[in-house]
């Protein structure tokens, strides 16, 4: 495993920080060494996660308490990371939701959120970030898209269609930066065992769940290697096994898939 304080510096922004992938890639880089600034809505475990840093000796947490729906968070973000005359070196861009359900049925708020915080925030930090990264020659950024931003996934489509802009993002992305000295990676996680699945209406599946820290493993052994990385042996088989297919029995074998999650 690389040396991430050597290769991206001492300053890192994990999003979606309080809990899931977040809160792994948090503790993680906190225990490499780096200064990781969390950013979530519930302070109160984002405080949890600074003082058990703390307590183990290696590393920091800065809590920033955001709401990355606002078109004004990321503004409000970064200030509080100028503000300690800090520079970020790895950008995490892990924040995000679904909601299951027919696009008329989940309300129009959360659908749009689901756009602000999954798409155009990924957009607006990443933005504010890789320059100064470009400048130093030397940066990572990570993106969390989905196996389902590989498949369209009917009664989740405006969750699949937030998570197939994070891997074009990300992908085209990884193209621009080749060369720059700033590496660029899109994570595809499939069932992961998070607080997503309740939040987003899923029940329980049968299929093999992975850990957080295991697609934390994937996301670093593949940052500076390679553009995009699905985790685990099973989402690999299902997305990967996606591209052999014509795209009409994809979408047919989606649907099928949803109908039985749903209980239609
Ligand atoms: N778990 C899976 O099966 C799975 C599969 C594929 C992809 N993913 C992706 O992995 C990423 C992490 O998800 P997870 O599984 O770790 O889910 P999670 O446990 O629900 O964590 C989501 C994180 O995002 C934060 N968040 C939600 N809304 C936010 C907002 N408006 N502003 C700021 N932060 C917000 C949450 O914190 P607060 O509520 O405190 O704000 C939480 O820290 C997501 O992008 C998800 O799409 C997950």
């Amino acid at each position: 495993m690389k040396n991430l304080l050597t290769r991206y510096g001492p300053v890192a922004l994990v999003t979606g920080a309080s809990s899931g992938i977040g809160e792994a890639f948090s503790r993680h880089l906190a225990a490499a060494g780096l200064t990781v600034f969390a950013v979530a809505r519930r302070g109160d475990r984002l405080q949890d996660l600074r003082d058990g840093v703390a307590a183990s000796g290696v590393g920091e947490v800065i809590p920033i308490v955001a709401d990355l729906r606002d078109s004004g968070a990321a503004d409000e973000v970064m200030r509080a990371v100028t503000a300690r005359d800090l520079e970020v070196g790895l950008l995490v861009n892990n924040a995000g939701y679904g909601r299951l359900g027919l696009l008329e049925q989940v309300p129009l708020t959360e659908s749009l959120g689901m756009v602000d915080l999954n798409c155009r925030a990924v957009v607006d930090l990443t933005w504010r970030i890789v320059p100064g990264m470009k400048r130093r020659a030397r940066g990572g950024v990570i993106i969390l898209s989905s196996v389902v931003g590989t498949i369209p996934a009917p009664w989740f489509a405006v969750y699949s269609a937030t998570k197939a802009f994070d891997l074009y993002f990300g992908e085209a992305l990884y193209g621009e930066c080749k060369g720059s000295g700033v590496d660029v990676v899109t994570v595809l996680p499939g069932l992961t065992r998070t607080e997503f699945q309740a939040g987003s209406g899923l029940r329980d599946y049968h299929s093999p769940y992975r850990s957080a820290e295991q697609v934390v493993a994937s996301a670093l052994a593949a940052l500076g290697r390679k553009p995009i990385v699905v985790d685990g042996p099973f989402n690999k088989l299902l997305s990967h096994g996606a591209r052999f297919l014509p795209r009409s029995v994809v979408a047919a074998l989606s649907r099928l898939v949803m109908r039985r999650e749903l209980r239609l």
